[in-house]
């Protein structure tokens, strides 16, 4: 449930108003009011659902943000309230968009390595889809928040070229800049082949490295060249050259770039 509501928030940009603005910040905001209507909510006998709605979901991220710290501030502690009165599903949801940003995002992360095995698939579409100040900021979130380092959990939970990956990723090690060298384009497309189709079996590391360095505009390049040049495309190569979880890492990659 919670990994469907992680890929919901993440895909649909509703929430965080970020990738896709479908969600306009309220205008007047009106900060204060809209903590006392939260702290009405929980006065009555039942607690007042959509009042908890009306403030929580139609507002963007850093209104809610500023909304929650008011809460906090002048009224105790907002997730507490929500964490008491709610229940279910609605109390997951509405606690967890009391959360910022980062806190957010590296609470999804812990969570996706804990409990038994790691649910890997969304632990690569986080990591993969932030960009690496939104990295950093979560990677010193979770170590004061946890104790120990995002890193250190990944090292635990993962293993083998997967887990290379996901680190290279997490550390924030990719190019961001959006110039293509059109050159490195060239030569990353033969390494690839060569490291693939062009012998049994696969290099790992070629694809590690390259997947998890290097911008999205340049692997976009990559890609097309690539099926240029071979007359197969990338996406293919990946789901058929690898398994497992670093398979569907790079296939994810793909499919993102
Ligand atoms: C482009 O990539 C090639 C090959 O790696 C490198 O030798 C060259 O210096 C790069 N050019 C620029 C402008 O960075």
């Amino acid at each position: 449930m919670r990994i469907l509501l992680i890929s919901f928030i993440l895909s649909s940009g509703i929430v965080f108003g970020q990738d896709i603005p479908t969600l306009v910040p309220a205008d007047p905001f009106d900060p204060n009011g809209d903590a006392l209507q939260l702290f009405g909510a929980f006065q009555g006998f039942e607690t007042d659902n959509d009042k908890i709605v009306s403030v929580l979901f139609y507002q963007t991220a850093s209104q809610r943000e500023v909304i929650t710290s008011t809460f906090d501030s002048q009224h105790g502690s907002l997730e507490n309230d929500l964490k008491f009165d709610l229940a279910g599903s609605f109390q997951t949801l509405s606690i967890m968009l009391t959360h910022s940003m980062t806190k957010f995002l590296s609470i999804e992360l812990h969570e996706t390595m804990s409990g038994l095995g790691t649910a890997q698939r969304a632990l690569t579409e986080i990591v993969m889809s932030r960009t690496n100040q939104e990295l950093a900021d979560v990677r010193s979130f979770y170590v004061n928040y946890y104790g120990h380092s995002l890193v250190s959990d990944i090292e635990r939970n993962t293993c083998c070229a997967y887990q290379k990956l996901i680190i290279q990723m997490a550390e924030g090690m990719r190019d961001e800049s959006n110039l293509v060298n059109m050159t490195l384009v060239q030569e990353d497309v033969v390494a690839l082949y060569e490291a693939g189709p062009a012998i049994f079996g696969a290099d790992k590391n070629v694809y590690v490295n390259i997947f998890s360095l290097r911008s999205y505009v340049h692997l976009n390049e990559v890609g097309i060249l690539f099926e240029l040049t071979y007359g197969m495309s990338l996406t293919n190569v990946v789901t058929t050259e690898f398994t497992g979880d670093i398979g569907y890492a790079l296939y994810s990659i793909c499919k993102y770039v």
